[in-house]
């Protein structure tokens, strides 16, 4: 037994499509029900696309209230019988209304060793700070910035040389291991 998963995005895609690949592989039991959108221009629509993958765009510049563009989004979730959300480079804060609707529901992926580093830029705050070790986190969504119950994470060593690119490179190969080893836990553990 898995998850059906929905998969939050906002650009590039490619936890989405990890996730999808081991879905379809059958490395995780879990089947990707849905990737929704919430920027119109994100590479990871058409990449969920070519896997023949249900997507959806839903244009929340275009919504009053960020509660009138979570019903829609939650609409769209329940019609395709999510029953659990990867957040994956999706760069909206979900509200209350949301998270109550979900609650321990949601996970998401954070290019830092949390509770360091939160919010954006995570791997330029890490070289600016000099710390010697970075990494990527799995933790649940709560009403914070990064701030939910962590589930696991991987470390990184930052080489001397490493510039903000080449950390974030070598950061998010280990994000699409952890990912993945994450859900596999989850789904023994929450199933
Ligand atoms: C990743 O670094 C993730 O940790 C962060 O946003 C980035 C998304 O990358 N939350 P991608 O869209 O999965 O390629």
């Amino acid at each position: 037994m898995g998850f059906n998963l929905g998969i939050l995005i906002s650009g590039r895609g490619s936890n989405m499509l990890n996730i999808v690949n081991a879905s379809q592989s059958g490395i995780i039991n879990s089947k990707v029900k849905i990737v929704i959108s919430n920027k119109i221009n994100s590479q990871g629509i058409k990449k969920a696309k070519k896997k023949n993958i249900k997507t959806k765009i839903i244009n929340q510049s275009l919504y009053k209230t960020k509660t009138n563009f979570e019903k829609v989004l939650n609409n769209s979730l329940i019609d395709e019988n999510v029953n659990f959300i990867c957040l994956a480079g999706f760069m909206s804060i979900l509200s209350p209304y949301f998270l109550n609707l979900w609650s321990n529901k949601i996970i998401n992926i954070h290019p830092s060793l949390l509770p360091d580093f939160k919010g954006k830029n995570a791997v330029k705050q890490a070289l600016e700070k000099k710390v010697k070790t970075a990494g990527c986190t799995v933790h649940f969504v709560d009403e914070g910035v990064d701030t939910g119950k962590i589930i696991d994470q991987e470390k990184v060593t930052i080489s001397n040389n490493d510039d903000e690119e080449m950390l974030a490179k070598k950061i998010l190969k280990k994000e699409h291991v952890l990912y993945i080893k994450v859900l596999k836990e989850l789904e023994r553990k929450l199933l």
